[in-house]
């Protein structure tokens, strides 16, 4: 087994066992598609869920954290890699099992409004998800979403309302009771709670643990809010330039960070007891770009511990105290523990009660938007369609929104835009290859060959623009990780 996979001991299986996981988005460049360099979104991923845990994933913005998400749920093409869920490689399935497994793997996005369809009552967002599984029918679907809305603490009413008759912490809440009903056993929440306001965020949060609890869940807990992740997550993971940096327990974590990046993101949190705060690490240089990340060591060029050998050799992700692991050469030769890593929940004492607002912590995504180097790619950047070269079509393509042309629903009920070749869809074909849809469920299917042979929308709009330039790049903004203090 890869030595950078955490590893299950006997009573607490895993129920997802990622290994090895790249998603690479190729750029391409001129009227020939010409493939010049490939994004590294995830170089290499490996870890453990168990049964009713939560892991949380933290790091800078584009890292990885949401293309790690989708990618696990299939949203996306991975590159190479597996995850098994329960066993089965999802990345295997074909579309009737993936199909199935939906209803097991669910996700809450971050922006509530956009992952609702306008044009339908909640009753129907909710019920139409429980009919294409099979779950109700008729009018049995109106009084399941009716009951779904009540356990997340809405009124049983609204299943007649529209999405934008409400807040965002109820849209949220919305999206929550989609999630859950169809019974499943995961869910990835990326920036689940980013968007609300803090108290509405406590709330949200408390939700999620009491489903959690009842549901027998586990989650993935995507966020740039430490604070958050500190309450939340069982063990946490810190991703940095397409790879994870540190996966450990998170009181241990917290406690006693190992990995000078993580240490530089910890020594930024304001500490509510003056005696235990810890001077401030600021870390030089800029993040690299994730298509020429640095050789060796990705962080090597802004650590201050660098070593020669850092520049050459990538270190492996190995545990170093139970539960606790790092990939840093710092620790070459220190002892390895023999017991191996645990996964599952936090023990009761150690978890803290509802979650509370005053010690907020967060990474500041905003200053490190662009991961962009100006001086290299400069050209290339004029088109940056994500389709993979060489990937299979996904198995599941979004279904087209009726009266809105142009814009799908995606597996899981959310609205999107197959047209952007920036967003998680990227990889579907354009709506102009579609050469049918399916009886069953409305899915759309695509041929192959036309995929193939025809660029995109936008590439030949890109291609056509030839004075666009990329979005521009502010060097000041990327002295990152600062860490926001969020009073
Ligand atoms: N469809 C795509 N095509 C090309 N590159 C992409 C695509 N989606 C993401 N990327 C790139 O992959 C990298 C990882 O992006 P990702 O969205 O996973 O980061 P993230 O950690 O979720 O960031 P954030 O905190 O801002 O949400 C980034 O460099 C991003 O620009
Ligand atoms: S491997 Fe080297 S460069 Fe990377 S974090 Fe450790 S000490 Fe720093
Ligand atoms: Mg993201």
């Amino acid at each position: 087994m890869d030595s950078a996979a955490a590893k299950a001991t006997g009573s607490t299986p895993a129920l997802l066992e990622v290994r090895d996981l790249k998603k690479y988005f190729p750029v391409r460049k001129g009227l020939l598609n010409r493939h010049v360099a490939d994004v590294k979104a995830l170089d290499g991923v490996s870890f453990d869920l168990g049964a009713k845990e939560t892991l949380g994933v933290v790091g800078e913005s584009g890292c990885g954290k949401t293309t790690l998400g989708r990618t696990i749920l299939r949203l996306i093409e991975p590159t190479a890699g597996s995850a098994r869920f329960e066993g089965r490689d999802i990345f295997q399935l074909n579309r009737k099992s993936l199909r199935d497994l939906r209803s097991e793997i669910q996700i809450i996005f971050q922006d509530p409004y956009s992952s609702l369809n306008p044009r339908q009552t909640i009753g129907n967002i909710i019920g139409d998800a429980l009919e294409l599984h099979g779950l109700v029918t008729g009018d049995a679907r109106f009084e399941r979403a009716k009951e779904l809305l009540e356990r997340v603490g809405l009124q049983g009413s609204y299943i007649n309302r529209y999405p934008h008759e409400f807040s965002g912490g109820q849209r949220q809440r919305i999206g929550i009771a989609r999630a859950v009903a169809l019974k499943p056993k995961f869910i990835v929440c990326d920036e689940a709670v980013s968007a609300l306001d803090v108290s509405v965020q406590a709330q949200v949060l408390n939700l999620l643990e009491d489903l959690q609890r009842e549901l027998e869940l586990s989650y993935i807990f995507i966020a740039h809010d430490l604070a958050v992740v500190r309450h939340i997550a069982d063990r946490v993971a810190v991703m940095y330039l397409g790879r994870i940096v540190e996966l450990s327990t998170c009181d241990d974590l917290f406690e006693q960070p190992l990995h000078p990046y993580t240490q530089a993101l910890l020594s930024a949190i304001p500490q509510p007891d003056p005696s235990r705060s810890k001077e401030r690490i600021l870390l030089s240089g800029d993040v690299p770009s994730p298509m020429s990340p640095p050789a060796g060591c990705h962080f090597h060029n802004r650590c201050p511990l660098a070593m020669e050998r850092c520049r050459q050799e990538a270190p492996e992700l190995v545990e170093l105290r139970t539960g606790h692991q790092a990939a840093c050469h710092l620790y070459d030769d220190e002892p390895h523990p023999v017991e191996s890593i645990r996964i599952g929940r936090r023990t009761p004492q150690h978890r803290p009660s509802a979650f509370q607002t005053d010690d907020t912590m967060t990474i500041d995504t905003e200053e490190s938007e662009a991961p962009f180097e100006d001086d290299l790619f400069e050209d290339d950047l004029e088109m940056f369609d994500g389709s993979a070269e060489g990937d299979p079509l996904p198995l599941e393509i979004p279904k087209v929104l009726d009266g809105h042309p142009g814009m799908a629903l995606g597996p899981f009920g959310e609205i999107i835009d197959p047209q952007d070749t920036y967003s998680e869809y990227s990889d579907a074909p354009p709506l102009q290859a579609i050469t049918g849809v399916c009886p069953d469920d409305g899915y759309v299917t695509a041929a192959d060959e036309t995929i193939a042979d025809q660029p995109s929308a936008m590439a030949a709009e890109e291609e056509a623009d030839t004075e666009e330039e990329p979005a521009p790049r502010d060097d000041d903004t990327l002295d990152i990780p600062t860490l926001e203090e969020d009073s």
